[in-house]
Formats: C-alpha cells, structure tokens, sequence
C-alpha cells in the first residue's frame, strides 16, 4: 500500500478521497482535530459520531503503528461539527510528506477553518516534565529546510500561492484562547518551539544538544507537515505538545514507545480539558 500511493498529491486524489466521506456524512466540520500517539481517546467524547476506518478511504496513508487507531471521527464536541483523524501517518512509514497532508486538504475541502494538532513530544527544554502540555508556539521545519516539503511538486494554486507565508504558522487568537482555558481549568501549559525529525529512531545526545542550542523546546515525528499544509490553504491553526518523555540530552536515559504511550493516559485528560474549553469559545 505505502509503496503504490504516488508521491504528490493531485486535485483529483483529495476529490475522491473527501467525495468518499462525503457519502458517509451530511456534517460540514468546521473544526479539524489531529491526534498523535496514545491522545486518540480525546476523540471519545465525539457526539453522533460516524466513525470511518482510514483503511476505506482511497488514497489514505495508513498508519501501521501502535497507538494509532487508524480512524476518522466526525461528529460534534462542544457543540462543533468536528472531523478528527484518530491516528495519523507519518514519514517513516515510508509516505512522501504530500500523502501526508492528505487529512488537512480533505479537511479544507469539506470547509473546516481551524485545525488543532496534537502529538507526543520528547522534552528538549530541560525545565518540562512528562505529563505536561507544551503549547506550540512555532515550529523549526527541520525535514522541510532540507526538501522534505508536504507542498513539494506541483503546486495546487486553488488552495494557496507556491510560496506561502509562514510568520504566523500558529494563530495568536487560539494561543490566547488556549492560554485562558488553561489558566481557568487550572492545568500548568508551559510554551514553546516544536521540531519535527524524521524518526523512527529516537535521538542521540548530540542530537538533542542540537536541537536545544538550536532553540527546540520539545521533539516529535510529525505534525508540521499538517500544519504547513493547513497554513497553506488559509485554515487557522492551534497545536499542542504533550510531552512524554525528557528528552536524553545527558545520555543516561533511554527513551521508549511504550514510554510515549504511558504518558498518553495522563496526557488525554488534560489535553481533553483543554480543547474542549477552546471549542467552546469558538
Ligand atoms: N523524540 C522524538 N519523538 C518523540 C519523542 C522523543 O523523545 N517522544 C515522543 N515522540
């Protein structure tokens, strides 16, 4: 499957892939939500959902890994029509970043405006702790600064220019909303720089002393690929970090998926806080 979905993505593929949920659901989700390993369960809440496995959809990079469900969720929360991809796919499974931005442009396509994106991330600024949230507040494109783009190849004109801007990749407006749930609901949300490495293996020290003294506050696989994609075609973006593990910056801890996933379960209830008090001022 990886291997035969082609590397750029056409009009005609994000046509199909959103006709095909349009046949499942009338809802026009004005809400896009992304979430990342072992934060699935923030999808739980979805009122009348009609759940899609990704694996019926055409042209859908399936995610293979633990963690991941694999489906997508639309319904409403908080009283928003909301379309959420519960598990999504990632670079080192082997699809090109385009096939990657397949969830944000079939979410434009079917209209939604805002797009919250969630991962794990590993700690690289030594003052988080697992089990808090980071609020993104910008990215360093590190995949993309070396050609891994999502808008790589032709460009589709009809949702952005070929050369967008990306001064404002996170939207103040839904920073300071985020920042007022937080505050209110009484849940600590540090803030800072996300950088998004390939993987699948995790970092070296020397990596992430890196990445530190390049001004990284947290780690992951993935997310800014959506969100260059949303960014693209106009759609306003939120992210959130949980982070889950510190990062090894001395060498002496080791870093595990299983250790990502624990951390979910501590993660969702508090990430769930969180977004549902931004839907709701929305
Ligand atoms: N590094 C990279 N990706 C991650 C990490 C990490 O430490 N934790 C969760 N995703």
């Amino acid at each position: 499957m990886v291997a035969r979905l082609n590397q750029f993505l056409s009009l005609n593929d994000i046509e199909v892939a959103t006709e095909f949920l349009r046949s499942h659901t009338d809802l026009q989700p004005r809400v896009g939500m992304i979430l990342g390993s072992g934060l699935g369960g923030l999808a739980e809440g979805v009122a009348s959902a009609t759940k899609i496995p990704t694996g019926e959809v055409p042209g859908w990079p399936q995610s293979t890994i633990e963690g991941h469900a694999g489906q997508l969720v639309i319904g409403e929360l908080e009283g928003q029509p909301v379309f959420v991809l519960q598990g999504r796919s990632h670079y080192y499974e082997g699809y090109s970043m385009p096939r990657i931005g397949i969830s944000a442009r079939v979410m434009q396509t079917l209209g939604v405006e805002i797009l919250i994106v969630t991962n794990a991330a590993g700690a690289v600024n030594p003052d988080f702790m697992p089990g808090e949230l980071m609020l993104i507040t910008d990215h360093i494109n590190f995949m993309g600064m070396a050609g891994a783009s999502p808008l790589r190849g032709p460009n589709l004109e009809s949702f952005g220019p070929r050369f967008p801007d990306m001064s404002q990749a996170y939207d103040r407006e839904l920073m300071a909303q985020a920042r007022e749930v937080a505050k209110e609901e009484g849940i600590e949300l540090q803030e800072g720089v996300y950088v998004c490495l390939g993987g699948p293996n995790f970092e070296t020290p020397a990596d992430l002393r890196f990445l530190r003294a390049a001004g990284a506050d947290a780690v992951g696989m993935s997310t800014v690929a959506e969100v260059i994609v949303a960014r693209h075609g106009g759609t306003r973006v939120l992210g959130v970090s949980g982070i889950s593990n510190k990062a090894n910056l001395d060498g002496d801890t080791v870093t595990t998926h299983e250790e990502v996933l624990e951390a979910g379960q501590i993660l969702v209830p508090k990430l769930t806080t969180l977004i549902r008090g931004v839907l709701r001022r929305l």
